[in-house]
C-alpha cells in the first residue's frame, strides 16, 4: 500500500500519464501480437503458483516482483552486458529497471516481447550507441532513463517509436553537438516536451562545450564553419560564455533512482557542500561519506517531498539556522559521524514530522548551547534519536546529553574548570527549570521569524 502510493505519487509528480488498465487492455487487444504475447505469458505462467505480490528470483537471476498490479523486472548490478530475453519472464512487466550493468549497444528491436513497458531504466550503463530501432514497439513507453552512459549521437528516429514518452533523461552523456543531433535537438525543445533532455550538456564540439542542449541554436548545429575556422569559433561567436559553475550540480554528480520511489544516491562524490539543483520530487537523499562541512540555508527548500536525508560521515561543524527550512516531511535524518558540537538555535522547527534523528559520532559539547537540542527533544516525544553523549568538557565526557541537563536543572553542574565564553550564549546562570524553559522555548517557536533566543531575567527559588 505504501508502496502503490509512492509509485503512485512519483508518477503524478513526474507528469506521467499511466493508462487505466482496462484502457490498456483494450488497446492490447487491438494488437495481434500483442495479444497473442499475453496468451502465451498466461499459458506459460498457468504451472506457477507463486502469484503473491513477493519478489522471487528469475533467470537471469533478476528479481520479479508485483506492486499493485505492475509486473517490476529489477535486474539492477547484474552485470548484464545485453538485454535480457522477454520470455525470461512469468509476466509482461510494465517496468523494467536495468541500471549499473554493462550494456554497450542497443541493436534494433531488442526490445521485442517488451510491448508493455512504461517505464525503462537504462542509466550507468556504458551504452554508446542506440540504433534507429532499438526502442521499435515501445508504444506504451512514458518514461526513459538513459543518463551517465557514453553516448555522443541520437538520433530523432530514434524516439519517434515512442510516441507516450513524457520524461527522458540523456544528462552526463558526452553529446557531440553537430548536425547529426539537430532533429533530435529541434524535438527536445518543443515546448511540450518539457521532461525530455532536462540538464543533458554537449561535451563537443569545444565551442558548445558545457551548453544544454535545450538551450542550444538548432539552426547552427548543421551550419558549415567558415574554412579559416580551424575548429574554435572566434570569441565573438555570438553563443553566451559557459556560466562558471560554483556549486555542482545534484544531476550531474548524483545517480537518481524512480522506482520504487525517487532516490538520489549522492554517496562518496568528494562533495564539500549539497550540491545545486535538487529536484523537488526527491524522497530519499543520501549525501553520506562526504566532505560537506557547513548547511547554509536554504540548501533543501525545493525538496519539499524528502523523507530520509542522510548526511552522515561528512564534516560538518555547523547548520545554518535556516538550513533544514521546507522539509515537512522529513521522517529521517541522519547526522551521525560529522563535527556537530551543538544545533544552532531553531535550525530543528520545520521538522514536524521527524520520527528518527541519529546523532552518534559527533563531539557534542555539553554547555548551554546544546540545551536547545534536549528541549526540542523533549517537545517532540515521538522523535526517536541515538548518540546524544557529551564529548566535553572532560567533567561530563562520554555522559548523556540528557544527564548533564538533569544535573544542571537541579541546581548542581559540576565543577567547571573553565567558562567556554561565547557571545551568542545567554549566561548560564539566568538558567531556569524545565517548565519554564519549555514555556520559554514555546513561546519562542511560535512566529519562526522571531526565532532568535531572547534573554529572559528568570530567578531561581533555591
Ligand atoms: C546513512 O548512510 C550511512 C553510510 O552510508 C549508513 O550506514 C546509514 O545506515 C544511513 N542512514 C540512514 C538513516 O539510512
Amino acid at each position: 500500500m505504501r508502496l502503490s502510493v509512492s509509485v503512485l505519487l512519483v508518477a503524478s509528480l513526474l507528469g506521467l500519464l499511466l493508462l487505466p488498465s482496462t484502457e490498456a487492455k483494450k488497446q492490447n487487444k487491438g494488437r495481434g501480437m500483442k495479444g497473442a504475447r499475453h496468451k502465451l505469458s498466461r499459458v506459460r505462467g498457468a504451472g506457477r503458483h507463486s502469484r503473491s505480490d513477493t519478489s522471487r528470483i528469475v533467470a537471469p537471476n533478476c528479481a520479479e516482483s508485483t506492486e499493485s498490479g505492475d509486473v517490476f523486472i529489477d535486474c539492477q548490478e547484474r552485470h548484464l552486458n545485453t538485454i535480457p530475453s522477454a520470455q525470461a519472464w512469468s509476466k509482461q512487466p510494465k517496468h523494467l529497471l536495468l541500471a549499473r550493468n554493462r550494456i554497450k549497444v542497443l541493436r534494433n528491436r531488442i526490445f521485442t516481447g517488451y510491448e508493455g513497458l512504461t517505464s525503462l531504466d537504462l542509466q550507468q550503463n556504458e551504452i554508446s550507441l542506440v540504433e534507429e530501432g532499438a526502442f521499435q514497439g515501445l508504444t506504451q513507453l512514458t518514461t526513459l532513463l538513459l543518463q551517465h552512459n557514453r553516448l555522443s549521437t541520437l538520433s530523432e528516429e530514434t524516439i519517434i517509436p515512442m510516441p507516450n514518452l513524457g520524461y527522458m533523461r540523456l544528462y552526463d552523456n558526452p553529446w557531440n553537438c553537430q548536425c547529426a543531433m539537430d532533429s533530435l535537438v529541434r524535438t527536445l525543445q518543443v515546448p511540450s516536451n518539457r521532461n525530455l533532455g532536462n540538464h543533458a550538456r554537449c561535451e563537443e564540439p569545444i565551442w558548445l562545450k558545457g551548453k544544454k542542449l535545450k538551450q542550444l541554436e538548432a539552426e547552427q548545429l548543421c551550419k558549415e564553419l567558415p574554412p579559416n575556422d580551424q575548429g574554435v569559433r572566434p570569441s565573438t561567436s555570438p553563443q553566451e560564455p559557459i556560466p562558471i559553475r560554483t556549486k555542482p550540480e545534484s544531476n550531474a554528480v548524483c545517480h537518481t533512482y524512480l522506482f520504487p520511489q525517487v532516490r538520489m544516491d549522492c554517496r562518496n562524490k568528494g562533495l564539500t557542500e549539497v550540491p545545486a539543483g535538487i529536484p523537488d520530487d526527491v524522497v530519499q537523499l543520501d549525501l553520506s561519506n562526504n566532505a560537506i562541512r557547513h548547511l547554509k540555508a536554504k540548501e533543501f527548500q525545493s525538496a519539499k517531498n524528502l523523507k530520509v536525508l542522510n548526511l552522515s560521515n561528512n564534516n560538518m561543524e555547523h547548520l545554518d539556522t535556516d538550513s533544514l527550512t521546507g522539509l515537512l516531511q522529513l521522517r529521517e535524518l541522519d547526522l551521525s559521524n560529522n563535527l556537530l558540537q551543538f544545533v544552532q538555535y531553531g535550525v530543528l522547527e520545520d521538522l514536524y514530522f521527524l520520527s528518527q534523528l541519529k546523532l552518534g559520532g559527533n563531539p557534542w559539547v555539553c554547555d548551554y548551547s546544546i540545551h536547545y537540542m534536549v528541549y526540542w527533544l523533549r517537545l517532540h516525544p515521538g522523535v526517536r534519536y541515538s548518540g546524544l553523549l557529551c564529548r566535553s568538557p572532560p567533567e561530563y565526557t562520554g555522559e548523556k546529553v540528557e544527564e548533564y541537563i538533569n544535573n544542571y536543572n537541579r541546581g548542581c553542574p559540576k565543577e567547571r574548570p573553565y567558562n567556554r565564553p561565547s557571545a551568542d550564549q545567554t549566561d548560564p546562570e539566568l538558567w531556569n527549570t524545565p517548565q519554564e524553559l519549555q514555556a520559554e522555548l514555546e513561546e519562542e517557536l511560535e512566529p519562526s521569524h522571531l526565532r532568535v533566543p531572547q534573554k529572559y531575567e528568570i530567578f531561581r527559588l533555591s
